[in-house]
């Protein structure tokens, strides 16, 4: 018998499989695994690295494993649920909404908490995906409003979930910022009613360009005068400004409204360092009139939807968050490593743009300090930060 290998072409089922686009990270990241350069510098996954380039396991995560481990709990590796972990989906809710706190911003209180159906996922990548699927299936959006630019795999998301995307002006490339009066008014002149906008709740990726929060109250506007459905991606908590509930007003703003109905995809892998991990949850916000009423059956329809695709979200990573979020002591320390990353990041941030102006490079830098979080500038390092300028510097001068 012929072995796969000498089978004549034809008799495959797969000899005529689209062209896949390629993923531009991951495409710029294996680039940098062959490049033989000494001075090479990855520009491509957005992770979080200390002044010597190497990853940084978080203080509190590594505690917190030691105590999972050493517990010994012989249910440690059982399944979960389908919803997963509830638990720490409520300290997961707690943290976006932020219903613990009595500094919210209008007297949230406990009895919101029946507004928000929450769901655990395969990180924020799974937690993006079911909630394109839960929303495609149940609201038949005409449109999904993406940024231009976003996180590329927005795209291939709302692109398997079948929906036409359109792209409204998110930067405005003189500026430096975010593109507010072109946003609305693309969105103003050509969004239809149940169209699915997209933002980024902190931190944009790629571009580190935020609205303000006078610009949050004017999309709030528009997407209830238009009956717009917000999908929050939130990646970065704690990341743009070291402060999870100020990278997470935009959000409780939205909440605040009552009228208005959203979805968030929270993901955990920058913030506690677990990237691989796959940490998220997918939280559905139904207005305040309709409260508990469907709180159930869009709990039963997320878990249909997970059921039949993976039966549960893995259980390692969120039992860490659990731990952290809900001990005081250790989410103090959370705190404290968040701190050190963020600081980190706007210091690297700082030294990238003093290099920059020190060797004349053409342009406004500004804006690479007045952005925040991660973007690519992660792989900066105290050490490699002026070859990064001069490299810049070189391109600059070359395309100008
Ligand atoms: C904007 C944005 N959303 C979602 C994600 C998803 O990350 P993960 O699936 O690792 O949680 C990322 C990761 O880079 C991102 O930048």
């Amino acid at each position: 018998m012929g072995s796969i290998s000498e089978l004549p072409q034809s008799t495959s089922h797969f000899t005529n499989l689209p062209q896949i686009p390629t993923d531009e990270p991951f495409a710029v990241n294996g680039s940098y695994i062959k490049d033989t350069h000494p001075k090479k510098v990855n520009l491509g996954i957005g992770v979080y690295r200390t002044n010597k380039g190497d990853p940084w396991p978080l203080r509190v995560v590594e505690d917190a494993e030691k105590a999972i481990y050493n517990a010994q709990d012989i249910s440690r590796h059982e399944y979960l649920s389908i919803q997963g972990d509830r638990e720490f989906l409520r300290l997961a809710a707690d943290l976006v909404f932020d219903f613990d706190s009595t500094q919210s911003c209008a007297g949230t209180t406990h009895s919101s908490l029946g507004r928000v159906t929450s769901i655990q996922t395969v990180s924020g990548t799974g937690a993006n995906r079911l909630g394109a699927e839960f929303l495609t299936r149940n609201i038949s959006p005409r449109n999904v409003w993406i940024p231009a630019p976003t996180w590329a795999n927005h795209h291939t998301i709302w692109d398997l979930a079948g929906v036409p995307r359109k792209e409204y002006p998110y930067y405005n490339n003189a500026t430096g910022e975010f593109n507010y009066e072109e946003t609305l008014q693309t969105l103003r002149t050509s969004s239809s009613k149940n169209d699915i906008l997209v933002l980024h709740a902190c931190a944009h990726n790629p571009t580190g360009a935020d609205p303000s929060r006078e610009q949050w109250e004017g999309i709030l506007d528009l997407c209830k005068e238009k009956g717009l459905i917000p999908f929050f991606d939130l990646a970065y908590q704690g990341f743009a400004s070291g402060d999870v509930g100020k990278d997470g007003w935009a959000i409780r703003r939205f909440f605040e409204e009552g009228g208005i109905e959203f979805v968030v995809a929270q993901s955990f892998s920058k913030n506690f360092g677990l990237y691989g991990q796959r940490v998220g949850a997918l939280h559905v916000v139904s207005s305040s009139s309709a409260a508990q009423g469907v709180s159930e059956d869009i709990l039963a329809t997320l878990c249909h939807l997970v059921r039949g695709e993976y039966s549960m979200a893995p259980r390692g990573g969120a039992e860490i968050v659990r731990r952290v979020l809900g001990n005081k002591e250790l989410r103090a320390r959370w705190a404290e490593d968040l701190d050190t990353m963020s600081t980190r990041i706007l210091s690297m941030r700082k030294a990238l743009f003093e290099e920059l102006v020190a060797l004349g490079t053409p342009g406004d830098w500004g804006h690479v300090v007045k952005q925040d979080g991660l973007a690519n500038n992660d792989l900066v390092n105290e050490s490699n930060v002026r070859y990064v300028a001069m490299a810049i510097d070189d391109v600059v001068r070359t395309v100008s």
